[in-house]
C-alpha cells in the first residue's frame, strides 16, 4: 500500500476520513505519518488515537521557509512517505519542496475550483451568491489552489445558509471525496500530466465520481 504523509494545521476531520479509509480492506494507501505545523492542532490527537506517528514541525521555530520545508521533508523521509496529502494545512509549499514529490502532492479545498481559491472559500461562495458549492481535490502546484483537478463534489447552497451551515455541508462531502481522490491518484487512474490531469482510458465514470 502507498504510504501517505498527511500535513495538517487544525481539526483534522479530513485526516480522520483518510485514517478511516486506511482501515478498510482494499484501500490502496495507508497513513504513514501526520505532520502538523500547529502544536495544538486536534489532528495530532486523532493520529495518536489511530496509532499513527505524529510530529510537530512548527514553522515559527524556523528562521526561513526553506528551513521549515527542509524539516518537513526530513520528517516525511524518516517515515518513508511516498505521497503527501494536505488536509487543512494552511501553509503554501514552494516549488522546491514540491519537486521532491512531483505528481504526488494532493490538496483538498472547500470550493468548486477554479472558483474561490484561498482563504474563506465558503464565505466567498455565499457573498457571490452561487447556488451550487462544493469541494475539490487537486494536485498541488506552487500557486494557491491552482493545480490540476482530480475530483470534485457539489452541494446545494440553501437560502438560509450561513458560513457555518454551508461549511458543514461541504465538509461532509470532503470526507467522501478525499479517500476517492487518493484511491484514483495512488492507483494511477488519474495522474499528473504537466499542467493537466490524465485519466486512464479504462477508468469508468462510476470509479471517477462519488
Ligand atoms: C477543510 O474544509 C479544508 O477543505 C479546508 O480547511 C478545512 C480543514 O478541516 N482547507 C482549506 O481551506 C485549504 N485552503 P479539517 O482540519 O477538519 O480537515
Amino acid at each position: 500500500r502507498a504510504r501517505l504523509g498527511v500535513l495538517v494545521s487544525g481539526s483534522g476531520s479530513n485526516l480522520q476520513a483518510l485514517l478511516d479509509a486506511s482501515g478498510q480492506e482494499g484501500f490502496p494507501a495507508e497513513v504513514a505519518c501526520v505532520v502538523s505545523n500547529v502544536p495544538t492542532a486536534f489532528a495530532l490527537e486523532r493520529a495518536r488515537k489511530a496509532g499513527v506517528p505524529a510530529v510537530v514541525v512548527d514553522h515559527k521555530a524556523y528562521a526561513s521557509k526553506a528551513d521549515f520545508e527542509k524539516a518537513l521533508l526530513e520528517a516525511l523521509r524518516a517515515a518513508g512517505v511516498e505521497w503527501v496529502c494536505l488536509a487543512g494545512f494552511m501553509r503554501l509549499l514552494s516549488a522546491d519542496f514540491l519537486a521532491h514529490y512531483t505528481g504526488r502532492v494532493l490538496n483538498i479545498h472547500p470550493s468548486l475550483l477554479p472558483a474561490f481559491p484561498g482563504l474563506h472559500a465558503q464565505r466567498q461562495a455565499l457573498e457571490r451568491g452561487v447556488k451550487v458549492a462544493g469541494c475539490t481535490v487537486h494536485f498541488v502546484d506552487a500557486g494557491t489552489d491552482t493545480g490540476p483537478i482530480i475530483a470534485q463534489a457539489a452541494v446545494p447552497v440553501l437560502p438560509d445558509d450561513d458560513e457555518k451551515s454551508l461549511s458543514a455541508r461541504i465538509l461532509t462531502e470532503e470526507h467522501r471525496l478525499y479517500p476517492l481522490a487518493v484511491r484514483l491518484a495512488v492507483s494511477g487512474k488519474v495522474t499528473l500530466d504537466g499542467t493537466r490531469t490524465r485519466v486512464d482510458a479504462q477508468a469508468t465514470v462510476g470509479e471517477l465520481s462519488l
